[in-house]
């Protein structure tokens, strides 16, 4: 996900140049982590440019900002603006769209009260996340656990915890993997350092909930949904190691994998080494769902170039 500069980036409540979307060394969320943000995408659709689960996204930064006790100075309405704006000023057709909200620099007491509130979003062209992804990545479960949510709650997307998934991500690659796969205090499954984790026997969809210590994935309740559309069964509960090995097929969800086949964990073959058919077949309607084909999901999609249709 490396990025192009594209012209503008929105920061505090305008349009600036790249090069000017700036903050000073001592800002508290450089310091300490103490900003949230979102991944959000922007698809490519017969009607133009449109970000995916817009909404949805902004209501989660919205929640992960009081957590933290984060005043965003902007309405969850100007943040959707603000981010349909990004993508016309820079003529994007596609993109990786990246909203934060963060305390500034005042202080470097632990607390916040003194700390202005910044908020910009960027958007940049962008591909796959994962390499290879199309053929299905292989990975590891990773022998650092996933924080506990009684420490820092996991359904909050705050900056400084992302650490714990760096961590993860590294060892995975040190490895030889392309991605790690988290335990929980609790020992199961939580997921991947930024997806949600699938897997499919014997035809049901399985995924884990909010107490297993993950990210509500925007993506991971889209799937459900289309799951459930598809007449595909579906569960939610919790995952084992043992479960994952003995899966016939495991993917990923998120907004940067969207939708990722898994084809080995640690050795483990899974799904003879390449997409499965459930999952090709969730991952072909999601494709398609998030491009604009499927009417019965254009309500998830926020068109940045209004379009008049006869
Ligand atoms: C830790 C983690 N889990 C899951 C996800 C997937 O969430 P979403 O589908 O909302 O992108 C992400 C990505 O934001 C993440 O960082």
């Amino acid at each position: 996900m490396g990025f192009t500069p594209t012209e503008k980036i929105w920061f505090n409540g305008k349009l600036v140049a790249w090069g000017d979307a700036k903050v000073h060394v001592l800002t508290h969320a450089l310091q300490y982590g103490t900003g949230v943000f979102e991944g959000m995408r922007c698809y490519a659709t017969p009607e133009g440019p449109a970000v995916f689960r817009l909404d949805a996204h902004l209501e989660r930064m919205v929640k992960s900002a009081e957590l933290y006790e984060l005043r965003i100075p902007y309405s969850q309405d100007t943040l959707a603006e603000a981010t349909l704006d990004v993508i016309r000023a820079n003529k994007l057709d596609s993109a990786y769209i990246r909203p934060i909200a963060f305390f500034g620099a005042a202080t470097l007491s632990v607390w916040t009260s003194e700390c202005p509130v910044e908020v910009a979003i960027a958007a940049f062209a962008t591909g796959q996340y994962l390499a290879g992804a199309d053929k299905g990545v292989r990975v590891t479960v990773s022998s650092i656990r996933k924080f506990d949510s009684a420490a820092i709650p996991a359904w909050g997307k705050a900056c400084g915890q992302y650490i714990n998934s760096v961590r993860a991500v590294q060892e995975a690659q040190r490895r030889g993997f392309d991605e790690a796969l988290l335990l929980n205090s609790h020992g199961q499954i939580a997921e991947g350092s930024g997806e949600n984790l699938f897997l499919v026997r014997n035809g049901e969809i399985v995924t884990n909930d909010i107490d297993a210590s993950i990210l509500m994935g925007v993506t991971r309740a889209s799937i459900l949904e289309i799951a459930g559309d598809l007449g595909i069964p579906k569960r939610v509960a919790p995952i084992s190691v043992e479960d994952v090995l003995g899966a016939d097929e495991l993917f990923f969800t998120g907004t940067a994998v969207e939708v990722t086949a898994i084809r080995e964990v640690d050795g483990h073959v899974i799904s003879e080494g390449k997409p499965g058919p459930v999952t090709r077949r969730i991952q072909e309607t999601f494709n398609q769902a998030v491009r604009g084909e499927l009417p019965q999901y254009r309500r998830w999609l926020a068109f940045a170039r209004q379009t008049v249709i006869s």
